[in-house]
């Protein structure tokens, strides 16, 4: 299974597509709880850990934001808006500087814990296809 990343250029939005709601039901919140923690973890030790917060009780809230909004946009209870509003991801992620290569570090992170999941291969690149081209939305500063 080959998870690929695609390069976009810089301000182009494809569209999305969400990922299976399946995973969901297969991973359980915790399943999804656990990915996002394993993924800020392989972050955090990354050249882009200086983009996250530092403080230990705030990057673990800032985990839980995220785990919040993928268990939603798979189809679960909607944690995120309760929690935090509309999603509105382009602009909460205005305040960071993102460049095309520190969406590539995010995406390999996800790279190295994806096959890893329980999953069958067509759930694990529906989730991919989801983050690939997601991300590249997310990028909002040239090198
Ligand atoms: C599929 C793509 C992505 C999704 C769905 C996503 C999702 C999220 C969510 C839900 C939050 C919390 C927002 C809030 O509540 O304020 C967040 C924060 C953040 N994201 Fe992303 N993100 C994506 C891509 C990226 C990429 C490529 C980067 C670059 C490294 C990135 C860096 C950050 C940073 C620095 C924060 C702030 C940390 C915090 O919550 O305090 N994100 N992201």
């Amino acid at each position: 299974m080959e998870l690929k990343i695609n390069d976009y250029q810089f301000g182009e939005r494809p569209e999305v597509t969400r990922p299976k709601p399946e995973i969901l039901t297969i991973l359980g919140e915790s399943g999804i709880r656990k990915l996002v923690d394993d993924h800020y973890n392989l972050l955090k030790k990354s050249d882009y850990s200086p983009l996250f917060p530092q403080e230990e009780e705030e990057f673990e809230a800032a985990k839980l934001r995220s785990s919040d909004f993928f268990i939603q946009i798979l189809g679960g209870p909607e944690y995120f808006n309760q929690n935090r509003g509309q999603p509105k991801l382009i602009y909460r992620h205005s305040n960071f500087k993102i460049t095309k290569k520190a969406r590539i570090v995010w995406l390999e992170c996800y790279q190295q814990l994806l096959p890893k999941l329980n999953l069958s291969e067509e759930l694990i690149l529906s989730y991919w296809n989801y983050l690939n081209i997601f991300s590249a939305w997310m990028v909002n500063s040239k090198e």
